[in-house]
């Protein structure tokens, strides 16, 4: 059974500020981090390797030994996944997200320096996977969430998982408030992984439209009347986006084809392989519903702390 990591204890409030592509920069990790959550950010979001490196000094020495954690995109088309281990591993990266791939030997790599591995699924065929691989902790992530969502609710997935593995598990998935943060601890999961509301954080690197159009999100069509979308049309996995922001673009999704995403484009002149996601096209899972104002790291975490204490 994959231990607990100490660091759960330390946390003023079981939250991660979860990695997003483009929006995650070192002040959203540092704002995190010091007002008592896990901060994170994907080693992509830096465009070069080198930015990578100045990032992770930058963010250790203002956070004080605080956890933190990297996003690692274990993919064949991530070509700078060599480099970013090397890199993690050199830091010593206290917490490490690997998404797409759950790779022994990554897992072993991460170990030997003593850091923690959680690892992203959508349903239980991948987690059993990232158990096999050896990974401390489960990310669910659930119907609704920012990102490349899943399509089970959480309260389906977060007990099967716990069916199978006694190590930490991490719920995302629209949540988006203390109360949910106490929902995701009762179903049985360690931490809440929030994405979407640190969106309109003004530590995060979103534009100001981007970040306005989250807290001030417009109704989409019936039946649902969300105001994201879930579509692989724009990146080639599924994943949620913002109805307004397609409507911007000129994007009909009745008469675009699937997207393919390639990581190793990513940052080719600031867009996708498909042209537009992520930079231009903008992602938010359904709690956006939830967004109210553009508020401060700190701000949002004691409001979260408030409503968690209460629930
Ligand atoms: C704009 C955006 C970009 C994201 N980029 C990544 C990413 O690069 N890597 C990753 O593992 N997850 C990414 N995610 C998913 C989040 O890490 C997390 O799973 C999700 O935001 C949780 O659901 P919530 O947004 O409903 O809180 C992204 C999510 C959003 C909203």
């Amino acid at each position: 059974m994959p231990a607990k990591p100490s660091f759960l204890s330390k946390l003023r409030i079981p939250v991660v500020a979860a990695p997003m592509f483009l929006v995650s920069g070192p002040e959203l990790v540092i704002a995190s981090c010091k007002s008592g959550v896990l901060g994170t950010f994907p080693a992509l979001n830096p465009r070069t390797d080198k930015l990578l490196d100045e990032w992770l000094v930058k963010i250790k020495s203002e956070i004080s030994n605080a956890p933190y954690g990297v996003n690692l995109i274990v993919h064949k088309t991530n070509n700078r996944l060599e480099t970013n281990m090397e890199q993690i591993v050199k830091h010593k990266v206290p917490v490490v997200i690997t998404s797409l791939g759950a790779v022994k030997d990554v897992v072993d790599e991460i170990h030997r320096y003593g850091g923690v591995v959680f690892h992203d699924v959508t349903n239980i065929v991948h987690a059993r996977k990232a158990i096999s691989a050896g990974v401390d902790g489960l990310i669910a992530v659930t119907a609704g969430a920012g990102g490349h969502a899943g399509l089970m609710s959480p309260f389906a997935l977060v007990p099967q998982l716990r069916n199978e593995f006694d190590g930490t598990i991490l719920l995302g998935g629209a949540i988006s408030t203390g109360g949910g943060v106490r929902a995701a601890k009762a179903l049985g999961a360690d931490l809440a992984y929030l994405g979407t509301q640190f969106i309109a954080t003004k530590e995060s690197m979103a534009s100001q439209a981007y970040k306005e159009m989250c807290v001030n999100p417009k109704l989409g069509p019936p039946p649902s009347f969300l105001p994201t979308v879930y579509t692989d049309k724009i990146s080639g996995v599924n994943a949620n986006f913002l109805i307004e922001s397609l409507e911007r673009n000129g994007i009909d999704l009745s008469a675009t084809s699937k997207g393919t995403e390639d990581f190793s484009k990513l940052h080719a002149d600031g867009k996708t392989a498909s042209g537009k996601a992520w930079k231009d096209v903008w992602s938010a899972g359904h709690g956006v519903t939830n967004m109210k104002k553009i508020e401060s790291v700190a701000e949002l975490v004691d409001r979260l702390e408030r409503e968690y204490k209460l629930a």
